[in-house]
């Protein structure tokens, strides 16, 4: 069974169609980045799948369950690290970190005990006391990252997690995605090139909603004849793409 299997998958907006007829699979374990330049339908397509927005039509199924059926089936599997950084701004590092373990069901003590390695993977434990919102912005980032790993999610949705990290905070984070290759799955959009190459099992290039490419680095690098990954991405987001 595929972690994430798509059909027909869409979202129209009034006219304009911000995924069109997605047809997607994803393998349990996989690390799956999904590019596509600024509107091209990546956290669209991420809001369906977390069961936050209804399809327009189409289905998805997360681990065997529909996303339009089974949508508490669904929630229990999986999370997210949205785009805009969703923290609670009022309650501590710790307290949104357990918040988040309680919501799904882990007790008191052993969110307690989960808040405090995650906090300690994550680089904030010396501010686990301070509210989220007097954070740094890139602090508020790995929060968020850290609510959506607490949880111990099959699978977990990284949009743009990387976005206004320093460089040893994105090193850090990749080594935390890399360790955990293979035993969840992860879908990331990111508009760092080189971090889809250097993570991602598979990529698939979004242009207008549509899948436009799907394959390793490699593979969309030979099909467009390029050398560099940054100079495929280019061909194949170019109004008429060769493929
Ligand atoms: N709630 C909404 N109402 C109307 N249009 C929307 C809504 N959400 C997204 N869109 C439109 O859908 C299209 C896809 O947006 P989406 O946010 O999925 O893009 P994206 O690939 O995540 O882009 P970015 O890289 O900038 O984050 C855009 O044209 C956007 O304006
Ligand atoms: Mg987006």
């Amino acid at each position: 069974m595929p972690a994430i299997r798509t059909s027909g998958l869409t979202k129209q907006f009034k006219k304009r169609t911000a995924v069109d007829s997605l047809d997607l699979s994803i393998e349990q374990g996989e690390l799956f980045a999904l590019l596509g330049l600024n509107g091209a339908g990546k956290t669209t397509t991420i809001r369906m799948l977390c069961c936050v927005l209804p399809p327009t039509s189409g289905d998805a199924t997360l681990l065997g369950n529909s996303i339009i059926t089974q949508p508490t089936a669904v929630k229990q599997k999986i999370n997210v690290s949205p785009q805009e950084t969703a923290v609670a701004p009022n309650l501590s590092v710790q307290e949104n970190l357990e918040l988040i373990a309680r919501i799904y069901g882990i007790d008191k003590s052993e969110a307690r005990t989960k808040a405090n390695e995650t906090m300690r993977a994550f680089g904030l434990f010396d501010r686990s006391k301070d509210k989220a919102k007097i954070l740094s912005g890139g602090m508020q980032r790995r929060l968020s990252i850290a609510m959506g790993l607490i949880t111990e999610p099959e699978i977990i949705f990284l949009d743009e997690p990387t976005l206004g990290l320093d460089v040893v905070s994105r090193r850090e984070l990749w080594k935390i995605m890399s360790g955990l290759k293979g035993k969840i799955t992860m879908v990331l959009t990111t508009h760092y090139l080189e971090e889809a190459e250097a993570l991602s099992d598979r990529i698939g290039i979004m242009h207008e909603g549509r899948l436009r490419a799907l394959g390793t680095a490699e593979q969309l690098k030979q099909e467009t004849g390029r050398t560099s990954f940054e100079d495929a991405f280019l061909a194949l987001t170019e109004p008429e793409a060769l493929l």
